[in-house]
């Protein structure tokens, strides 16, 4: 039987992409997604994909949100957690309300969507558990830090997540995108893209969704269960760790 990957954000931007790429490999895909009901109708047609609307900073919303996954689709075996959001500024301007926006909807999610389905996973002795978090998690960025601060807890969370699930055949993995040609990069001011992004990333270009949609694709596979814990960075060799 094929299985059931869940990807937050799934409906738009680098989430498509990771939703479609596990499609194209067999599995039955439920996109879960914010408010953008029109993008997401889209995607539907396009795609064929159920797309599930709820907020993914709210824990009632994604145990109730799971459930009618599981109920329509079977067991969660595969989770992506993908949806994530930026509220740019520098510190001494940035506001409380921009703080716990990305915080919540960028970290707590993490426990928002894996707990209900952690369980679950423990039972059947198999998960994937993949967390898209960033470049700027590993390195710290200016005008950025809620979103490095919750980036950075990403990939915490994965190393200790990654411990507890290893032998009920469980793997927690991180994937840190440097920049990728999706709308949340596309709102950048172009000319700091021309001037100050693009001249640091060597391979000379942005990212495609699709190069993380393939990692995330063998990420979720049988192949890799020895991989567990770790970070994979996909940034055109802008950043090493
Ligand atoms: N783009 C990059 O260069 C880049 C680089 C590094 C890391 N990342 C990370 O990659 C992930 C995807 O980024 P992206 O560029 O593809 O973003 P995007 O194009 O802005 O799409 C974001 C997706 O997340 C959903 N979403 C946002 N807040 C949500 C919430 N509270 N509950 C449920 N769904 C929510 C959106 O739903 P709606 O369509 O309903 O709004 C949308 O489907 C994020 O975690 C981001 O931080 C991106």
């Amino acid at each position: 039987m094929a299985r059931v990957a869940l990807v937050t954000g799934g409906s738009r931007g680098i989430g498509e992409a990771i939703s479609k790429g596990l499609k194209a490999a067999g599995y039955v895909v439920a996109a879960n997604y914010a408010g953008n009901d029109e993008k997401a109708a889209a995607f539907t047609g396009a795609t064929g994909i159920k797309t599930y609307k709820w907020d993914v900073s709210d824990y009632d919303a994604c145990v109730a949100g799971i459930a009618q996954v599981e109920a329509d689709l079977g067991p969660v075996e595969v989770l992506v957690n993908n949806a994530g959001i930026t509220r740019d500024g520098m510190f001494h301007r940035m506001t409380k309300d921009q703080w716990d926006a990305v915080i919540n909807t960028n970290l707590n999610s993490l426990f928002n969507m894996t707990r209900p389905v952690w369980e679950g996973m423990r039972a059947r002795k198999f998960g994937r558990v993949i967390c898209i978090s960033s470049i700027n998690g590993q390195k710290g960025q200016m005008g950025q830090v809620n979103y490095s601060a919750a980036k950075a807890g990403d990939i915490g969370f994965v190393r200790a997540l990654a411990q507890e699930g290893a032998r009920a055949g469980i793997t927690v993995n991180a994937i840190c995108p440097g920049y990728i040609g999706t709308e949340m990069v596309r709102a950048i001011d172009p000319a700091v893209l021309e001037k100050s992004i693009l001249p640091h990333i060597p391979v000379g270009r942005l990212g495609e969704p699709e190069e993380i949609a393939r990692a995330v694709v063998f990420l979720a596979s049988d192949d890799s269960g020895f991989i567990t814990g770790s970070t994979i960075s996909a940034n055109g060799g802008q950043y090493f760790t």
